[in-house]
């Protein structure tokens, strides 16, 4: 059995993995963590409430950790994810409620009740991870792994020339959180899911049709040429909200002349946790620039040991895209199916 801890700024792509997680057989969430990124911290709990009763999961707790980056002011991108961040879709207002305890304790409870056990996966900036090892030093050892969505190594950025979002938004807890890992055992060094593989992961209109008709519902025709188009006419809950959401990041995506598809950045990296993609890696000494104005946010690789530090991270390098939609259409449409 895979037990995940999820920090999270859901986010479209935030919300395929916590989908696709919730529809994995031995998988178990113990809780869900929030933090600011995509949309505000609060809104992003309410995004995983609400994902969590479309797929009557209620019971896993969902709760906030800072609302705010550890130095610099917030910045959200409504414009990638949507005003509420899940794109079009529109859930029902959750009935459940934000959890009364911090992040940073439901972590370190967590890993405390159950060293060695559970494995970290954290799709958001890195402020909420930040502050757990500021309190529990000893945090990576309590963990059996940790998984981060973060950082570009080889690849243009995608927020400035250099800089990934979620390194991008907070990157001096990033750098925190590097420096915290550097020489302990490399079985719990982070794995890094950056730039170059998360954008190999192009989710396209056939993508989504085939999580539709795999789960028996009508096929779902993503049209770039519908202006109209904007709600799914479905009648199944789960593809009509997969739908809504992946339209609007498809949208966003040929803004950018990336072609009528979406990264599923995050959804990767979940793959990554419950060990069901594949991939190669390569140990390497990270660290993130705080300063220069020109490179605010860089995530810098060292995988020669030219400065003479210890390996603090496991950077993936080669993965398998039509692999990761396989097991994606599979499960989203059984999930959609229950
Ligand atoms: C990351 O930034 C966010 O917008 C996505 O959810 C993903 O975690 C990609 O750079
Ligand atoms: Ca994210």
């Amino acid at each position: 059995r895979t037990r995940l801890l999820l920090d999270v700024d859901t986010g479209i792509d935030d919300a395929v993995a916590l989908l696709y997680l919730l529809a994995t057989p031995g998988t178990s969430i113990e809780a869900i963590t929030c933090t600011a990124g995509n949309v505000g911290a609060q809104q992003v709990a309410i995004n995983n409430l609400a994902l969590l009763e479309l797929c009557g999961r209620a019971g896993i707790e969902v709760a906030l950790g800072s609302e705010v980056p550890l130095e610099i002011p917030l910045v959200t991108t409504e414009e990638t994810h949507g005003d509420q961040g899940i794109g079009y879709a529109v859930l029902p207002s959750p009935r459940g409620h934000i959890s009364s305890r911090h992040a940073v304790d439901v972590w370190l409870d967590a890993v405390r009740c159950h060293p060695g056990q559970i494995t970290g996966l954290v799709t958001g900036p890195l402020t909420n991870l930040a502050l757990a090892l500021r309190a529990e030093p000893d945090l990576p050892m309590l963990l059996k792994g940790l998984v981060i969505m973060g950082g570009a190594f080889h690849h243009p950025g995608n927020t400035t020339p250099v800089a990934e979002w979620n390194t991008h938004v907070d990157p001096h807890a990033a750098k925190e959180v590097f420096a915290a890992y550097e020489g302990l055992p490399l079985e719990k060094l982070p794995v890094v899911c950056a730039l170059e593989t998360t954008e190999r992961i192009e989710c396209t209109p056939a993508h989504v049709d085939a999580v539709a008709q795999a789960a028996g519902a009508a096929p779902e025709v993503l049209d770039p040429d519908d202006p109209d188009g904007t709600r799914s006419g479905s009648d199944n809950a789960v593809v009509a909200c997969i739908s809504d959401a992946l339209r609007f990041y498809m949208e966003f995506h040929r803004l950018y002349d990336q072609g009528y598809i979406a990264h599923l950045h995050d959804l990767f990296a979940a793959m990554v946790a419950t060990g069901e993609a594949g991939f190669e890696e390569r140990l390497a000494t990270v660290d993130v620039e705080t300063e220069s104005p020109l490179t605010f946010g860089q995530t810098v690789a060292d995988v020669a040991g030219m400065w003479k530090r210890a390996p603090n991270a496991r950077i993936i390098t080669r993965n398998d895209p039509a692999a990761v939609f396989d097991v994606m259409v599979r499960r989203l449409s059984d999930l959609a199916r229950m």
